[in-house]
């Protein structure tokens, strides 16, 4: 089926079953938000989930325009991109669980009001209870699964999974079609899993509905065995989620909200490559007159190297969107992502696909066609001319990078701080310098490349850390104390792991800190609570914070940890004797305000990179 088909299916298929249907909100929040882009159908709801009454009633449904900046590097393969419409549906205490499994079931395979999918195709995730949270395994939801697949003639046994992680290698065994899976997977806040949501976040339990793409779409590692649906082995892909939004985390742990709540969402396009049966979602018609441009100017085929192809597809739809939401290209927030959502697309238009004389906006109007029905914006001429002008200024851009670039060749090398500095300073991407330097016979070398970049990062995380304070003097009592608690925290990870630990990445909400650091293996309980003691110590040692200007050669001298801000006179916070960190503020006055701390989750984000969370209390 095409896109414009299954939206309007959904949609059609709600509002006959009573659901009010609302237009998508923007993709850049109006209101004051956490987040730059709307991330979910159901963020611009949270106030209803809460309790409020929605003046359209107690059903509700909408296809949302939806943009997910953490996927960006992900964007490649077959089946994560930027932008993505979800369908949603939701009941503010008027249906629950047996009511939203049956509609989503029939919606799915019926193939007259719904997508007509094979429920042979179809497997499903269920929550397998947590007894620390007191909440109890869905078997009321496992239950009305078993009988709607009974009644289409498929076998539905129940299969326990427990941790995603741990359950990694284990097949499904013959009629299995049920699985229950722990928090980890089969709970859903807008902050992921129970222990890492913030005070006042509504979240709950969820269903989950799994496509699968049969034997050929699995990664090649799991050849030896069909793997269960959650799994990472590429087979299966996610369709649909009914949350079952009932509880909201407290200080202590979880009350019940004041209604009981379904918040579903599926991916639009995931839906239409499910119909199409084909597990890449590039393949869908949204994309089809984008990628033929690109193959038959290139004379690329697709399927020799998708991976270009999808890039630009993906980042131009998403521009345009950013763009038609009124966001100009710029160094910061919203506006940089759409900046480099557009440099990356023309830089694989030109250096991805070697097309030399394609204008990223003769394939825009594909997409308004594809789209201007349902989103007018998109239409409107300063998404071409936003576009356009951007791609402009980065080619100019990339002229002068090139006479940077040879000027540096000459010296028959290349420094990764160099590479690194062709990248941020003239928008020279990596790629380029690397694949320039081997048409020249130069030697490149990537050493330098990455502490350059962590540099760079954390001076901007800086810099919008001060903004977003200076925006919001009061939000911030409690993200003061947690911004102390963080250097605390930093030099306690030194002190127990030693000096190779660095902060990688801070994030900072008046209900925690979260911070990332470069660890290369998971912390023991051991390590864990000796982190906790010393920044517990050092609260209760009441000790004071100063802030001293000075030049960096002296910051230096002092061992000042955390990320150099550029320029000749830095700032060095103090805690007592215990830390010195380079740091704008602001920090509370003594470390006796901050309470008790606690660590509340440690994870791995990346190779190398750990994090943890922690809270005050
Ligand atoms: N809010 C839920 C999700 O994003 C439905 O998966």
């Amino acid at each position: 089926m095409e896109l414009n088909e299954v939206r309007k299916r959904y949609l059609d298929y709600m509002r006959d079953r009573g659901h009010s249907v609302l237009a998508s909100a923007p993709l850049v929040p109006r209101e004051d938000s956490t987040t730059l882009f709307t991330g979910s159908g159901m963020q611009p709801l949270v106030p209803y989930l809460l309790g409020k009454e929605h003046p359209k009633g107690t059903r509700l449904a909408n296809a949302q325009k939806c943009f997910r900046a953490n996927d960006i590097d992900e964007v490649g393969d077959n089946r994560h991109t930027t932008f993505f419409e979800m369908l949603g549906n939701w009941s503010l205490g008027s249906y629950f669980k047996k009511e939203q499994i049956e509609q989503c079931f029939l919606f799915l395979t019926d193939p007259n009001s719904g997508l007509g999918l094979n429920p042979e195709r179809l497997y499903v995730s269920v929550f397998a209870g947590d007894k620390l949270l007191n909440i109890p395994r869905d078997e009321e939801s496992a239950e009305v699964w078993r009988q709607l697949f009974t009644s289409a003639g498929v076998t539905a046994e129940t299969a326990h999974i427990g941790s995603k992680e741990n359950g990694d290698r284990r097949g499904i065994k013959n009629g299995e079609r049920i699985f229950f899976y722990d928090a980890d997977e089969n709970w859903w806040s807008r902050s992921g899993s129970p222990d890492t949501m913030p005070v006042g976040e509504p979240g709950g339990p969820d269903t989950e509905v799994f496509y699968d793409f049969g034997d050929s779409a699995a990664d090649p590692a799991y050849a030896d065995m069909k793997p269960h649906p959650a799994s990472d082995s590429g087979r299966f892909v996610e369709i649909g989620n009914s949350v079952f939004m009932q509880h909201i985390r407290t200080k202590n742990g979880f009350t019940q909200l004041p209604k009981k709540n379904v918040d579903f969402g599926g991916g639009l396009e995931r839906l239409v490559a499910a119909t199409e049966d084909t597990a890449d979602i590039f393949r869908i018609d949204a994309f089809a007159s984008c990628i033929s441009a690109l193959a038959e100017r290139s004379g690329i085929a697709y399927d020799t190297r998708p991976r270009p192809f999808r890039i630009v597809a993906d980042h131009l739809r998403a521009a345009m969107f950013i763009a038609a939401d009124g966001v100009s290209p710029s160094n910061t927030d919203q506006g940089y992502v759409l900046r480099r959502l557009v440099r990356s697309a023309v830089y694989n238009v030109q250096y991805g696909l070697g097309i030399a004389d394609l204008p990223l906006t003769v394939l825009v109007p594909s997409m308004v066609s594809m789209y201007a029905d349902r989103y007018p914006e998109i239409a409107e001429e300063r998404v071409v001319q936003t576009i356009g002008d951007e791609e402009e200024r980065f080619i100019t851009t990339l002229q002068k990078g090139t006479k940077v670039f040879d000027a540096i060749a000459k010296k028959g090398a290349i420094t990764g701080e160099e590479m690194f500095t062709l990248q941020s300073t003239y928008g020279f991407p990596k790629e380029l310098t690397i694949s320039l330097a081997r048409e020249k016979h130069v030697s490149v070398s990537s050493d330098g490349y990455v502490s350059a970049m962590h540099r760079h990062r954390e001076s901007s995380r800086q810099a919008s850390e001060r903004k977003f304070k200076g925006g919001l003097a009061d939000a911030s009592d409690m993200s003061v104390k947690y911004h102390t608690a963080t250097h605390l925290l930093h030099q306690a990870l030194r002190d127990v792991l030693g000096n190779t630990v660095e902060q990688r990445g801070s994030n900072i909400t008046p209900e925690r800190l979260r911070f990332d650091f470069s660890y290369d293996r998971k912390l023991t309980d051991e390590e864990k609570k000796q982190v906790e003691t010393v920044v517990n110590d050092k609260i209760q040692e009441g000790l004071e914070v100063r802030c001293m200007d000075m030049p960096l050669e002296e910051a230096r001298r002092l061992g000042a940890i955390g990320t150099f801000e550029y320029g000749d006179t830095v700032r060095v916070y103090c805690i007592g004797e215990y830390s010195k960190e380079f740091c704008g503020g602001p920090h509370v006055g003594n470390t006796a305000d901050l309470g008790s701390f606690r660590i509340t989750k440690e994870e791995s984000v990346a190779a190398g990179i750990r994090r943890i969370k922690a809270v005050l209390e």
